[in-house]
């Protein structure tokens, strides 16, 4: 641990289940040093490092990283052909080590459209640890929210249209049940770094009640202490899920009676 850890004292009690994070501000981070903006997607996979290391310490459930987006594809070609390779090199380079740590690796989004190497090396990745028990740690590769969306409502329509689903029995249960992650908790708290408050169509079903967390730090400079940071206002939160604040505290001090 370096000097600049929190103490673990520093900790909430409360963790979020799942944090799921949107990694901005690696160009940026490269430009102020006068660096091409691939030496900050390379520093942000030292970052990604960090906080899927501190995540497994806590005992975090899920993890998930918006790696890259439908959008991204907008990049300069350049752009888009070196953050692949970077993806084929960290895929090569981290997964034995994620798979000592028990970590379970997933990756979300339509793949399909990525070279025909960098699908093996994710499908090897996630064969090897798919029965992993640590943290699960999903990586969100040409994904969009509208896309996950759009998908989930295909293979509804395909079952009504076979005539086994009546229209009518569409729920909001069907629909998350067709969708990334479904088997996970949605995220309780979700991360952006960078400075901009957006959501840029990343997980926009999942997170309807996230507690949403914004900061300026650029994506490679976001450290153990910067996500204590994000830790510790999660917990300061009250999560209302619709209902009172008086609700709520009611109900926590009945949850501590009954313990
Ligand atoms: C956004 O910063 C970042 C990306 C589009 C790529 C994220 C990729 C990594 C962190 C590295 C690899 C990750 C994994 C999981 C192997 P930006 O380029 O938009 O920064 P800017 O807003 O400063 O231009």
């Amino acid at each position: 641990m370096s000097d600049s850890s929190p103490a673990l004292s520093e900790i909430p009690a409360n963790l979020p289940r799942h944090v799921a994070i949107i990694m901005d501000g690696n160009g940026r981070w490269a430009e102020r040093r006068g660096s091409p903006r691939f030496a900050g997607h390379k520093a942000g996979v030292e970052a990604v490092r960090n906080v899927v290391e501190i995540c497994g310490e806590l005992g975090i459930q899920a993890l998930t990283l918006f790696a890259f987006s439908s959008e991204n594809w907008r990049r300069p070609k350049k752009e888009v052909g070196l953050l692949l390779d970077l993806f084929i090199t960290a895929l090569e380079r981290e997964v034995n080590k994620l798979h000592n740590n028990r970590v379970q690796l997933r990756v979300i989004g339509d793949i399909k459209a990525f070279p025909a190497k960098l699908q093996q090396r994710i499908h090897e990745a996630m064969q090897l640890t798919a029965t992993n028990q640590g943290l699960i740690l999903n990586i969100a590769a040409n994904y969009g929210g509208k896309w996950d969306i759009t998908q989930a409502m295909r293979k509804l329509a395909i079952r009504i249209a076979a005539g086994e689903l009546p229209p009518d029995a569409v729920t909001e249960e069907l629909i998350t049940n067709e969708l990334s992650m479904h088997d996970l908790p949605e995220p309780d708290l979700f991360i952006r770094t960078g400075g901009e408050q957006r959501i840029s169509n990343f997980l926009i079903w999942q997170l309807a009640y996230s507690e949403l967390y914004f900061t300026e730090s650029l994506w490679p400079d976001f450290d153990r202490v910067e996500f204590i940071k994000a830790l510790q206002s999660f917990s300061l939160r009250q999560r209302r899920f619709g209902q009172t604040g008086a609700q709520i505290v009611a109900l926590e001090k009945d949850q501590r009676n009954r313990a």
